[in-house]
């Protein structure tokens, strides 16, 4: 084994599941952050001053600012696939190289997407919540009526890994209608599916009975769900969100539920996490979840192990498997 001194030194800025802390500590000098409380602006400056890699999360702000200065680090491994948290382009200037964690976590959200749609349709934090209170009176023909799922029209906004994985359950599981749209232009059946790509995000608001995100946030997408699209999906509508927070306009949202130009959401994701608009929390059309996508012990210590993987790699001169920048 190479001794301590010789080892990079990586800062892993949250507690991470066993199995992953301990390889990390057998081949890197790694330094956890036990307290696994989100680390500050200033402690991930110091990070990046003072280690060879850091090992961050969704819960670390990576702006410009923290690229300003001293950097050592070469590398940020991201427990995670999205990485709008870290400002890629402060990142490549000073030389920092990306990676993240696909395709671990791809089935596991995808689950925990159409358990948001079963749960928005089928009232079941409401069932939940009224039998727990001691407010259940006994089964009667009209109790919590909601609708049903299976056979509806899905759409999907982003037709990546997770997106197809949500399209393939909804299709092949509840004999939905599979409407897709994402930011490239084509317009085609996909080969081998029943999915019916659409060439306007209008026209697969209008046509959906739900409507489902599963596109990375930049840009483009920074509230792609406002207003006017929560009006065209419409009074029957239900909204649900895996993505990020940032893609749907938060405050347009509680307000189309108020005036019920939709009918519900099934939420795990926010703009500000983890503060959630005080107008969703006591409306009984939403679900919310706290951020559970890939929260399933088979998915997080894989996304440990593929940011080994990366790491290892950044460390033996090869270009590491998902390097994002
Ligand atoms: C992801 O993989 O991006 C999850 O949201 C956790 O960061």
């Amino acid at each position: 084994m190479t001794s301590t001194r010789t080892r990079p030194r990586v800062r892993v800025t949250r507690r991470l599941p066993d199995a992953v802390e301990r390889v990390l500590q057998d081949e890197f000098d790694a330094e956890v952050n036990v307290a696994d409380l989100p680390f500050t602006p200033e402690a991930l400056r110091a990070a990046l001053a003072e280690a060879d890699a850091v090992l961050a999360t969704v819960t670390d702000r990576l702006d410009a600012p923290c690229f300003a200065g001293d950097v050592r680090a070469r590398v940020i491994a991201n427990y995670g696939v999205g990485v709008n948290h870290i400002d890629l382009e402060a990142a490549k200037a000073a030389g920092v190289v990306v990676t993240n964690t696909p395709d671990v976590l791809t089935e596991d959200t995808a689950d925990l997407a159409i358990a948001l749609m079963l749960a928005t349709l089928r009232r079941l934090g409401e069932g939940e919540r009224e039998l727990r209170e001691g407010r259940w009176a006994g089964w009667r023909p009209t109790h919590l009526m909601g609708r049903r799922f299976t056979g509806k029209t899905l759409g999907i906004v982003g037709l990546g890994r997770i997106g197809r994985a949500v399209a393939r359950r909804a299709e092949l599981g509840f004999g939905m209608k599979v409407l897709a749209w994402s930011r490239s232009k084509r317009r085609d059946s996909e080969a081998g599916t029943g999915i019916e790509r659409v060439s306007r995000l209008d026209e697969l608001l209008e046509r959906s009975d739900i409507v489902s995100l599963h596109c990375p946030l930049v840009k483009t997408t920074r509230h792609l769900i406002g207003a006017a699209q929560l009006e065209r999906l419409g009074k029957a509508g239900v909204l649900i969100n895996t993505s990020r927070g940032a893609v749907v306009d938060e405050a347009a949202l509680v307000a189309a539920l108020e005036g019920g130009r939709i009918a519900g959401a099934g939420l795990d994701v926010y703009e500000d996490e983890p503060r959630v608009h005080p107008g969703l929390l006591d409306r009984d059309d939403v679900v919310l979840l706290p951020h559970l996508g890939s929260a399933t012990r088979e998915s997080r210590e894989a996304m440990g192990m593929k940011a080994i993987d990366n790491l290892r790699a950044f460390f033996a001169g090869v270009t590491p498997p998902d390097r994002v920048a």
